[in-house]
């Protein structure tokens, strides 16, 4: 069969926008022009542009124009507007995580500590409703970059859980590290929330892409979550906190610690425990305990290659592991984070839907049920953890 080729622009030219661009690379089952990219930061923009040999545009509408897809590699808060316009051109969006969330009042003095979490609640599922309706009225279709779920170990999860037929029991999980790069990080009117929204959207979309597979399987039909209770906590903010420098602590109204327990419609059960403050290098990992077997995925850190260094200097030029704190002594150096977490996978994938239909496995709806049970999550933490329903999207 002729590979078809399909044309992409990028939205965005920061981090996420670099292992884009680095998973599209490697895509093999179609052939990809990336045409351009398009950012608001324009010097950043154009020496993206540059360093790739591909176009800068100056505005999303003129990239539209020349592309079939775009990669949303924007803050949380501009997720919205960006696959709305994409969508309305009848465009494939590629969007990053989380899909969209509350964004604060407008106000400069606005505190996600004081806030109220009803209104976040429903302004998300507002968003969310844009969204499905958008993709609905559009040839073009969001697909969730949720990396998780396409993750190997998730994937080899998601065969288990095919041929056996399993009933998932309980799933736990964590998505955790030291601290974000990122400067939007620790305001939460720029990144829809704190770790609960930022790192737990990973473990617990993978979980409920987990139920969505089992219910499918053996029924032809999701099983979805039903109630949350959670708890959300600001361990860096605490006045007792004591600072040796290790775990970023600028944060300005951040929760950096969350659990999060989610019980499904069939009365299963999965928690997640997500933070800022675990020190070592990133902590990924998610396990299932099941009716007929038990499986732990390790996304991050796994024991594919250990490596020993007398020396910190030794390994001056060599990558380890993401947010490892040292690289002295033993660690679990990685030989392919990138396939580890997903990335090129996920692409692969994405880029066989726009191009031959083939059906997302991360999508709008799986995105849509995480994002309404991680604000109910936010309305339970401030009831200190009472169970909170979950309103589900779609069939
Ligand atoms: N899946 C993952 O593992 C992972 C990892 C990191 C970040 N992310 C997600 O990627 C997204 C971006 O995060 P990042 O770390 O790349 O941020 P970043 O700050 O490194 O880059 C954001 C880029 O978007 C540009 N920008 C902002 N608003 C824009 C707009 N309206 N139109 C065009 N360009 C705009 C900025 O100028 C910047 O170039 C976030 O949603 C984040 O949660 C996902």
């Amino acid at each position: 069969m002729k590979k078809k080729l399909i044309r992409s622009g990028i939205v965005g030219s920061g981090f996420s926008a670099t292992f884009h661009y680095e998973a599209i690379t490697k895509i093999y089952g179609t052939d990809v022009q990336v045409v351009g990219v398009h950012s608001l930061d324009r010097e950043g923009g154009q020496a993206y542009a540059m360093n790739r040999d591909i176009r800068f545009f100056d505005s999303l509408d003129s990239l539209l124009s020349e592309v079939d897809v775009i990669h949303v590699c924007v803050p949380p808060m501009a997720h919205e507007p960006v696959a709305i316009a994409g969508l309305k051109q009848d465009k494939f969006v590629i969007c990053e995580k989380p899909l969209t969330g509350y964004f604060g009042n407008g106000s400069n003095d606005f505190h996600w500590d004081r806030c109220d979490k009803g209104v976040a609640l429903e302004t998300a599922l507002g968003s969310v409703d844009r969204m499905l309706a958008a993709e609905s009225a559009s040839a073009g279709r969001l697909l969730y970059a949720e990396n998780w779920v396409y993750a190997p170990a998730i994937q080899k999860e998601r065969e288990i859980l095919e041929k056996t037929g399993a009933q998932i029991l309980w799933i736990h999980g964590e998505e955790a590290h030291s601290g974000s790069h990122s400067v939007d990080y620790a305001y939460a009117a720029r990144c829809g929330g704190g770790v609960l929204i930022g790192k737990g959207c990973h473990p617990l979309s993978a979980a409920l892409y987990l139920k969505r597979v089992e219910g499918r399987a053996r029924n032809g039909k999701p099983i979805r979550p039903k109630s949350v209770s959670a708890r959300a906590h600001a361990i860096t903010r605490i006045s007792q906190f004591r600072d040796e420098g290790h775990i970023r602590c600028d944060y300005y109204d951040i929760d950096d610690f969350a659990m999060i327990h989610v019980e499904f419609e069939d009365g299963t059960l999965a928690t997640l425990v997500t933070s800022d403050i675990v020190l070592g290098g990133i902590h990924n990992w998610l396990e299932v305990c099941a009716n007929n077997h038990r499986s732990i995925c390790n996304i991050n850190p796994n024991t594919a290659m250990q490596t020993y260094n007398p020396a910190e200097k030794n390994f001056d030029a060599i990558y380890v592991v993401e947010k490892i704190g040292t690289k002295q002594g033993w660690a679990c150096t990685s030989p392919d984070e990138d396939w580890f977490t997903g990335y090129p996978q996920e692409m692969e994938a994405f880029y066989r839907t726009i191009a031959y239909g083939e059906p997302p496995e991360s999508d709008l709806l799986l995105a849509a049920d995480s994002i309404s049970t991680i604000y109910s999550a936010y309305v339970s933490a401030d009831q200190k953890g009472a169970a909170v329903d979950v309103k589900v999207f779609g069939d």
